[in-house]
């Protein structure tokens, strides 16, 4: 087999065979065909796209390019949670000790990386002594025991995808669905998870920015999860707007709490429940997904998933008490108002423009190397849709600098408000399953 063929059959919109394809991705890792071919290949499927066959076969190719993660000494049908990435997005910190709780296992794999706030891993570890860095033996003890535990990633994941990742990024070929699809769901799949709830997010905050793109995407990764034997579903949900109210690590961490005990702000609260019962019907704990819903809200209302949580915290090093007196949690020194510059219904909250006032303020990482400020961030007062008098408090601004106004300026400019009564965004949009 040649390279070049392959470019010339890709380049002409026909289909490659299974082999063709393993042979790609294993000479793309193992450096035999060079980043100029690959180059030429990716803006041929850019532009000729992929059948479901096709993908299926470059996610599992990509899979097998380095370790698979073995999670059979865990009991249970492991259903992982992946979000496509947004503003604020509590969910995960919420959703593995609510299932956790109804006894669906969460064996997570988390990492760090870059955004407007930190990873899963960096908002934990705002809880002081909590750490990642434990044993795959006592990880897989662990969610045995307690059905939740988090490890930092290790080993060699996917090794194809990150080389390909990084040269779609300097070749103008990320926005291509059957590689971002299969890129996405080849890390899923290598983390070891049976079964798959997507949470694709849509709007300015989100990788996909129109409903339509989203819903390729969504169906894109559901037919490779399915077509792989991973049953796989995905969840369309609104990122025009951050999800929640907090937008940063330990504040965060407070709105899990707030949420576990059903007191958390309602959109995040709903997206939990949603995709909660997803997970929860797919891990077969739940017969429908009403019954599932039933269960977790119960699990909220009798404090088994606040209780879930301390437990997780407390294996795994952490101080549980910070559950009880969130004010153990990293506090940031200023706590400064943002208020209404006039009167009307808040219209617009952009998300993306929100992340980067958070990012501003040190809550995220721009480079790998920038460290995080895990006490500082934004919590929201208000929402799109929202009544607001003028002089009203619509952000809270929490700094380690006194001096906030690039921030201040950057949220007034992301905040919109309008004289006529505006309608809330739809949260979700569609469930999309196969
Ligand atoms: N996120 C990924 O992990 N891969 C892509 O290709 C795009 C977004
Ligand atoms: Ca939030």
């Amino acid at each position: 087999m040649r390279m070049v063929d392959l470019i010339e059959k890709k380049r002409d919109g026909n289909e490659f065979t299974t082999d063709e394809i393993n042979f790609i991705i294993q000479g793309y890792t193992n450096g035999s065909i060079p980043d100029y071919q690959m180059s030429a290949l990716t803006m041929a499927i850019f532009f000729k796209g992929m059948t479901d066959r096709e993908r299926a076969d470059l996610t599992m190719a990509m899979v097998r390019s380095g370790d698979q993660i073995d999670l059979s000494a865990i009991e249970g049908i492991k259903v992982d949670k992946h979000s496509t990435g947004g503003v604020g997005d509590t969910t995960t910190l919420v959703l593995g000790p609510l299932v956790a709780a109804v006894g669906v296992p969460v064996a997570k794999m988390s990492g760090r990386g870059l955004g407007h706030t930190g990873g899963t891993i960096d908002k934990l570890e705002s809880v002081s002594g909590f750490h990642v860095e434990i044993e795959n033996e006592k990880f897989i003890e662990l969610v045995n025991q307690n059905k939740i535990a988090v490890i930092g990633q290790s080993g060699n994941l996917t090794p194809a995808d990150k080389k390909l990742y990084a040269l779609r990024d300097v070749t103008a070929t990320v926005d291509s669905i059957p590689l971002i699809a299969s890129s996405i769901m080849s890390k899923k799949i290598a983390a070891g998870a049976d079964a798959i709830v997507l949470d694709v997010k849509t709007g300015a905050g989100a990788f996909m920015k129109t409903l339509d793109d989203s819903r390729d995407l969504a169906n894109a990764m559901v037919r490779i999860g399915n077509h792989v034997g991973r049953r796989t579903m995905a969840v369309i949900s609104d990122m025009s707007q951050p999800l929640g109210y907090a937008i940063g690590n330990a504040l965060e961490v407070k709105e899990a709490i707030d949420t576990l005990i059903g007191k958390g702000p309602d959109d995040l609260t709903e997206l939990c429940l949603t995709l909660g019962s997803h997970m929860v019907y797919l891990a077969k704990k739940a017969s429908s997904l009403s019954e599932a819903r039933e269960l977790l809200e119960k699990a909220m209302q009798d404090g088994s998933a606040l209780e879930k949580f301390k437990v997780f915290l407390e294996s795994q090093g952490g101080d549980a008490s910070i559950v009880d007196d969130p004010s153990k949690l990293p506090q940031a020194k200023y706590i400064v108002e943002l208020k209404a510059t006039e009167a009307g219904f808040v219209s617009e909250i952009v998300a993306d423009q929100i992340g980067t006032a958070a990012m501003l303020l040190g809550a995220g990482r721009a480079t790998k190397e920038s460290t995080i400020d895990l006490a500082v961030g934004l919590v929201l007062r208000k929402k799109v849709g929202d009544q607001v008098q003028a002089g009203e408090s619509l952000v809270l601004i929490y700094s380690n600098f006194e001096n906030v106004t690039e921030v201040k300026e950057k949220l007034l400019e992301s905040i919109k408000i309008s004289p006529e009564k505006v309608k809330p965004p739809t949260l979700i949009y569609e469930e999309i399953t196969i």
